[in-house]
């Protein structure tokens, strides 16, 4: 059969916490063709540790795309219109390899990992100068939950790292770089790079000369030589140099949380979105400004989109569980069966009848920063039944929603008028009307949510030497919306949420 001709495609792998995808998006109507995801196995090996395997990661990488290609196959669209390919990933999640057998010396140690919680506490005693020291520099709060601290852990820790750096073969890297450097190659000529965005998430790199801080890693004690090139989040890093899009150029880099926030079109200043994956997080765009939060927001890198291309910032409230509390209903609980039931039973009872459910798995993150916090369900009786726990869990995800958006209300001084949301949950009409009650404002849903995607594959198409796509505003206009408009009325949505910070209170203090 005759293949169809389109104009140029730009492809997208989404590595996130919970699953990976490749996507492929149409340049000229950013219109989704086809995709494939694979979910990714997390390991606990002990209470508080998080843990990933990066092969198997890569792996799931390389299955996508190849699925990925055979679907165009089956409809008869020509792969070699993949001009470009995009990376977005889970942030943080940290990665040492060896450069010569491009082995990974350790686990990921993933974001939302606790073990690094003494070494944040021995840190945060001798912080040079004042308290605002790593804060001012990285717009981060000394925390678990960035990758300085896990690479201190795993250089303490782990003898092969130890080995490896002292014999100059070792490569730190965030998921982002782990990626490009294995698909541009790996220990034959993989390109050693991160972006922005990246960078900013790891507490080495300092956001205003947007390069590593050298007294930030004397802090931390992290040798400079093992840190990746920091590049913008537009451009060509390396080509694919195996698999069916072998010798297409990698041009885009974003960490998921900025690549919504392009995906999304939130180019001015003042426009937000809320995505809704493993964990939740709210940006903000704050321009060319960097905005330092007075109400526990991170500030942090949003995108620079070239080379020479100015650096944009972002204000960001960051939950830690969100779709991860319905995984654990899942595989811990075992009262769903797949994702998708969570709606059903919650549909069942449409309230939650009194249950309060605070998933502090790995503490609270904004904007508490609450590391001694731990997971509640409170407010049980004997009436109280799975589908009330289900319900309980998806407003959860709201209540923490609407605690980051008030933080955010409060620090820009201008509330939103709406709120802009994507990501796999946003599926889930319970979880969005129950959004739209509980901040009190509408909720808008693009009609296609992978935008973290369609943000890595518009950073990669718009590079310089690609070329294919571009970023403005007239060409991205022709998005649809789905609006979610409250419906309750103000009174319970304040008394609902109040209850809701009593039960916070109850979780926080819960490890000493
Ligand atoms: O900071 C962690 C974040 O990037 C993870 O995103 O989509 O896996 O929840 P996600």
């Amino acid at each position: 059969a005759k293949k169809a001709v389109l104009g140029p495609l730009v492809g997208a792998v989404d590595q996130g916490t919970s699953s990976t995808r490749f996507l492929v998006f149409n340049s000229r109507t950013a219109e989704l063709l086809s995709h494939h995801q694979v979910e990714i196995k997390q390991e606990f090996p002990r209470e508080g540790w998080v843990e990933q395997d990066p092969k198997e990661i890569l792996q799931s990488v390389y299955e996508c795309i190849e699925k990925t290609c055979e679907k165009l196959g089956q409809l008869n669209i020509d792969i070699s219109n993949i001009k470009a390919i995009g990376v977005s990933n889970q942030r943080e999640t940290t990665v040492v390899w060896d450069k010569l057998t491009g082995e990974p010396l350790y686990n990921a140690v993933v974001w939302l990992d606790l073990r690094t919680q003494s070494t944040v506490e021995n840190l945060s005693k001798r912080i040079p100068g004042n308290n605002n020291f790593v804060k001012s520099k990285t717009g981060l709060p000394l925390s678990t939950y960035f990758s300085a601290v896990k690479l201190r852990w795993l250089l303490d820790n782990v003898r092969k790292v130890q080995k490896a750096v002292e014999e100059d073969r070792a490569l730190f890297g965030t998921i982002d770089s782990w990626l490009i450097w294995s698909l541009t190659g790996g220990a034959n000529g993989g390109v050693h790079c991160t972006d922005v965005t990246n960078a900013s998430r790891t507490m080495l790199f300092n956001i205003h000369s947007l390069e590593w801080d050298k007294e930030l890693c004397e802090f931390f004690e992290i040798p400079m030589k093992i840190l990746p090139n920091v590049r913008s989040s537009s451009e060509i890093y390396g080509l694919m140099k195996a698999g069916a899009l072998e010798g297409v150029p990698i041009s885009g880099c974003l960490g998921d949380q900025s690549a919504a926030l392009v995906g999304q079109m939130c180019f001015q200043d003042g426009e937000a979105k809320n995505t809704y994956g493993t964990g939740c997080f709210l940006l903000c765009n704050t321009g060319r400004k960097c905005v330092f939060s007075e109400h526990g927001l991170l500030t942090t890198v949003a995108y620079k989109l070239g080379r020479d291309k100015p650096v944009y910032y972002a204000l960001e409230g960051s939950v830690a569980i969100a779709g991860a509390v319905i995984r654990w209903l899942r595989d811990n609980l075992g009262i769903i069966k797949t994702s998708e039931e969570i709606e059903k039973l919650a549909k069942e009872v449409g309230t939650s009848y009194g249950c309060y459910f605070v998933p502090a798995f790995s503490g609270l993150y904004a904007p508490y920063w609450e590391p001694s916090a731990r997971g509640i369900i409170c407010g049980l009786t004997q009436f109280t039944n799975k589908c009330h726990i289900a319900f309980a869990a998806l407003e959860a995800v709201c209540f923490q929603t609407r605690e980051i958006l008030d933080a955010m209300n409060r620090d820009c001084g201008i509330p939103l008028s709406h709120l802009q949301v994507d990501g796999g949950m946003t599926n889930n009409k319970i979880l969005m009307q129950l959004q739209a009650d509980i901040l009190y404002i509408p909720v808008v849903k693009p009609s296609m949510p992978e935008t973290t995607a369609l943000g890595a594959a518009m950073a990669a198409g718009a590079a310089e030497g690609v070329g294919v796509w571009s970023l403005e505003p007239e060409d991205l206009s022709a998005v649809t919306m789905e609006r979610f408009e409250p419906q309750i009325n103000a009174e319970e949505s304040e008394i609902r949420y109040s209850t809701w910070k009593k039960a916070v209170m109850k979780s926080v203090g819960w490890v000493t």
